[in-house]
């Protein structure tokens, strides 16, 4: 089952170094986060396998990587100076503000409905660039990577002789003054975005829509997001961005957050490139434009064929980084059993888990929505214990749980239990763990056994690029656990029997391979290690 609470995301994440509040010491800056050493490598390895499937593994795409910081004239032509606008509102009450279509009508902050009209706020973050601040040295921060992609166009075809259809894709930092930054990584100021922007021929533009949108399900699926987990929301024409003709977002049901955007596919016909164009009179656009005065190029292509010049439709796929890791670990994320728990021992949990539920249903502490909720919860808990006792933790971080005085000593009577008989596991795809080995000796002081598995750490790391750890800290059970919580598919031990003066002399040369998912353990000679792992790893 994966992740029941975005608690228990954040609470892995900040115990095993996912994702760090960023500016933390300095009380944070709010809207950025700071990946740490495992979320840098499941970010790279994201990217990664988005970059192979979509570039490497097709014979229609080219790389890029434009600058962040680029001209204004690109943001006053492509409309966001115009049209990038969020509603905000202020509440006249408490002073704070908020995004109009997020709140209801209603303040979150202080319940009061005395807000001001909508006014539309601009979410491009502004610069100056160089040392003189007047106004023509004022620069955005990117909102998009897409815009680097429609400069280039006439770059990258002279560059490489490309015929359409053809895509380009490009990786990188993409910054907007969300007004009410929230959900963790879900809506930050900074963030990452992963985009295409593939070139058709005007008239195959809605085809070509169609096998995107399949072709993006799979790399979800593949990546650890099944189709059946992703909702396609045919945006309706009034949501529609400034540029698009239509536009599937691709939506995923985050715990807590809900059913919200991971990734837009949209059809900018020939907007982008028209816009960016000189001479838009004589280029036959379908969409309209503002009148480009300023731009030195035609971004159009010669067609061949038909011996005429086109501006190409666009098919975008965009997803971002932050998005897509949030959900692959929320996919990931199991709490299961390993070994029943003695009758006994549940049993303790299950009356203080009763007693608990009548404490809710009688206290008037809590709001009723609150109260609702937790018993909602709870009994659903209480229907199948063993299973679900790992949902107790989120239960008693609701809203109000806390609140309640036994809600302390039934965190007390489940925690051993869960800490002996359940674990903590992340199934993530093997090509997308942070750590792709972990190496342990069975004594961390004998020297033969130590020089042996860091050997084997090292051929692992420098040689084969696997991503590996030693950790010699603990007893292996313990070190197993740790390794699950963040994902590791393989658990390498080196033992007495790997030198050979174990019970069993055929062993010697050969390790313990224990498996994430399935926890058995293979034997396998050391030689054979690089072979089982690539099998495994693929
Ligand atoms: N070039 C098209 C474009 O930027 P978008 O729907 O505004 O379209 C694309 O953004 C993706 O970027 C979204 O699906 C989402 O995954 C990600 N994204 C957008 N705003 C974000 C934010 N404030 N925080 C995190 N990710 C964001």
């Amino acid at each position: 089952m994966p992740a029941v609470a975005m608690e228990q995301i954040v609470s892995l994440s900040k115990r095993r170094g996912f994702f760090f509040p960023g500016s933390e010491i300095y009380g944070g800056l709010q809207g950025t986060y700071d990946y740490g050493p495992l979320g840098v490598e499941l970010k790279n390895n994201i990217i990664n396998d988005w970059w192979r499937t979509n570039v490497y593994e097709r014979d229609d795409m080219e790389g890029l990587d434009a600058a962040i910081l680029m001209n204004r004239l690109v943001w006053k032509y492509s409309g966001h100076e115009e049209t990038f606008n969020d509603p905000l509102v202020d509440c006249r009450s408490c002073k704070s503000r908020w995004r109009a279509d997020h709140i209801d009508g209603v303040c979150p902050n202080c319940g009061s409905r005395d807000l001001t009209e909508p006014r539309p706020f601009n979410m491009m973050f502004s610069t100056q660039v160089g040392p003189v601040a007047d106004s023509g040295a004022l620069a955005y921060l990117r909102p998009e990577t897409a815009q680097g992609i429609f400069v280039n166009f006439a770059n990258v075809l002279a560059t490489t002789s490309r015929k359409l259809p053809f895509g380009i894709a490009q990786v990188g930092k993409a910054f907007r003054n969300e007004i009410n930054p929230r959900n963790f990584l879900f809506r930050v100021r900074e963030f990452e975005q992963m985009e295409i922007e593939y070139f058709v021929m005007p008239g195959s533009d809605e085809a070509w829509h169609q096998q995107w949108l399949e072709a993006r399900l799979a790399w979800w699926a593949g990546i650890g997001v099944p189709r059946e987990r992703i909702t396609i929301y045919d945006v309706p024409g009034d949501e529609l961005a400034h540029y698009s003709k239509r536009t599937y977002d691709l939506m995923y049901d985050y715990p807590n957050i809900g059913v919200q955007e991971i990734e837009g596919i949209a059809n900018r016909t020939d907007y982008d490139l028209g816009s960016h164009s000189k001479d838009q009179a004589s280029l036959n656009l379908t969409a309209r434009v503002k009148l480009n005065e300023d731009s030195t190029a035609r971004l159009q292509y010669y067609d061949p064929e038909s011996r005429r010049h086109v501006v190409p439709y666009v098919i975008e796929p965009s997803a971002g980084v932050g998005r897509c890791a949030l959900a692959v670990l929320c996919e990931a994320y199991a709490e299961e059993l390993t070994k029943a728990p003695p009758p006994e021992k549940l049993q303790s949990v299950a009356d203080g888990l009763t007693a608990f539920l009548k404490s809710v249903s009688r206290s008037d502490k809590l709001r009723p929505e609150h109260r609702d909720a937790i018993l909602a919860r709870g009994e659903a808990i209480a229907g199948a214990l063993t299973e679900r006792l790992p949902e107790l933790e989120p239960l008693l971080a609701l809203p109000g749980a806390d609140a309640i005085e036994l809600s302390k000593k039934l965190r007390g009577q489940a925690q051993p239990v869960l800490d002996e008989h359940y674990r903590t596991v992340l199934r993530l795809r093997p090509r997308l763990a942070p750590v792709k080995v972990a190496v342990f000796p069975l004594k961390r002081n004998h020297e033969q056994i130590v020089a042996t598995a860091r050997q084997i750490r090292r051929h692992l790391q420098g040689e084969l690029g696997l991503r590996t750890v030693y950790d010699d800290t603990g007893a292996i059970g313990k070190l197993y656990r740790r390794q699950d919580e963040i994902g590791t598919p393989f658990c390498i031990t080196v033992d007495f029997d790997t030198l050979g003066e174990g019970k069993d002399a055929t062993l010697a040369g050969t390790v313990t391979v224990r498996d994430r998912d399935s926890m058995a353990q293979d034997r396998v000679p050391i030689a054979e290690l690089e072979a089982y792992l690539r099998e495994k790893l693929r």
